[in-house]
């Protein structure tokens, strides 16, 4: 998603927001039950989510502006990465319209877990904006290297950036190349 996409996104954010929707939190997507079909439904969609879901934390953990924010998974008190891959595979799942919705359970590592919402699951992690913007970007970009149609990803995009305010710290922390002055 180039910058001129990523502003009408966060424009059509900022719209949504105001009325009422724009988180991914408790939040089904019976608006979206289309794409559920699109991405072959029952059967076939959450295939197709959890291809994405692996794509996605693969970057993040290449993404070297991204990938010190990871060093916690695995970690005691913090996620394990099947219980990350869960939670993003239950959110991605209510969001492409599917019958789920999120928060909710999942079952990683042989028990059943609950996932938090996004203020919960990213208060310690002290994301700066310029970070979770960069995630925006690839995560954009890996819906689409994966055959995500563009009109669907314009749907889903806005949700996403709705969840900014909710994920980005009041108490940045600049890990990797990232500094107050290069990332806001
Ligand atoms: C739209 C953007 C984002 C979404 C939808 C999202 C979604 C999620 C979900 C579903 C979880 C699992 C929650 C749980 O285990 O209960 C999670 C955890 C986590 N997220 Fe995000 N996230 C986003 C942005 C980011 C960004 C930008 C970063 C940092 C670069 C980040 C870092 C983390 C970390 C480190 C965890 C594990 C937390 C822990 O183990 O304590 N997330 N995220």
């Amino acid at each position: 998603m180039n910058l001129r996409t990523l502003a009408v996104v966060a424009a059509a954010s900022a719209l949504v927001a105001a009325c009422g929707g724009g988180g991914a939190d408790d939040r089904q997507f019976p608006q979206n039950a289309d794409m559920w079909q699109g991405r072959g439904g029952d059967a076939g969609a959450p295939v197709a989510v959890a291809k994405v879901v692996d794509d996605a934390v693969a970057g993040l953990l290449a993404d070297p502006k991204e990938a010190p924010y990871f060093a916690v998974v695995g970690q005691p008190g913090h996620d394990s990465v099947g219980r990350l891959k869960a939670c993003l595979n239950l959110q991605f799942k209510a969001l492409f319209g599917g019958p789920y919705s999120y928060p909710g359970k999942v079952t990683a590592d042989g028990t059943t877990q609950t996932c938090e919402d996004m203020v919960t699951a990213h208060a310690d992690m002290g994301v700066p904006g310029c970070v979770f913007d960069q995630f925006i970007t690839d995560a954009a970009a890996v819906l689409k290297a994966d055959g995500v149609p563009d009109a669907y990803v314009a749907r889903v995009a806005p949700v996403l950036v709705g969840t900014k305010g909710d994920i980005v710290s009041k108490s940045p922390r600049y890990l990797g190349p990232n500094t107050a002055q290069n990332c806001q």
